[in-house]
């Protein structure tokens, strides 16, 4: 089972994007990341306080978009694998989200 988080060209490479997916009264957020054209994508939530990364929407890339970073306290991750590379997250990745991007170019979550 999957479900369509976006279209692969909805994302600008390097580029980012989040989602907030609900089901009932549980909402799980995620997101993506787009570098030269392959798509990763993690758990929306910073492993040093467990809170989301992003201050403003979509806005999860450091200025020069190599990293992932964290916005509350400055952590940043590797963005292949989501290993932390300095900060407060003292050695604790990001968890990775598994998606996979059809031959139609959608990005689907699956299960
Ligand atoms: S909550 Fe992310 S670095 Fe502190």
């Amino acid at each position: 089972m999957s479900e369509k988080l976006c279209h692969i060209d909805d994302v600008d490479d390097p580029g980012a994007k989040g989602f907030s997916l609900k089901k009932g009264r549980k909402e799980r957020l995620l997101f993506i990341i787009k570098k030269d054209g392959a798509v990763y994508a993690y758990e929306n939530k910073c492993p040093h306080a467990g809170i989301n990364l992003e201050w403003q929407e979509d806005d999860f890339l450091d200025p020069d978009k190599d990293h992932i970073v964290c916005s509350v306290h400055g952590a940043l991750f590797k963005i292949e694998t989501g290993d932390c590379l300095g900060g407060p997250c003292d050695g604790n990745g990001l968890t990775a989200a598994n998606i996979e991007v059809d031959k139609d170019g959608n990005v689907l979550l699956l299960a």
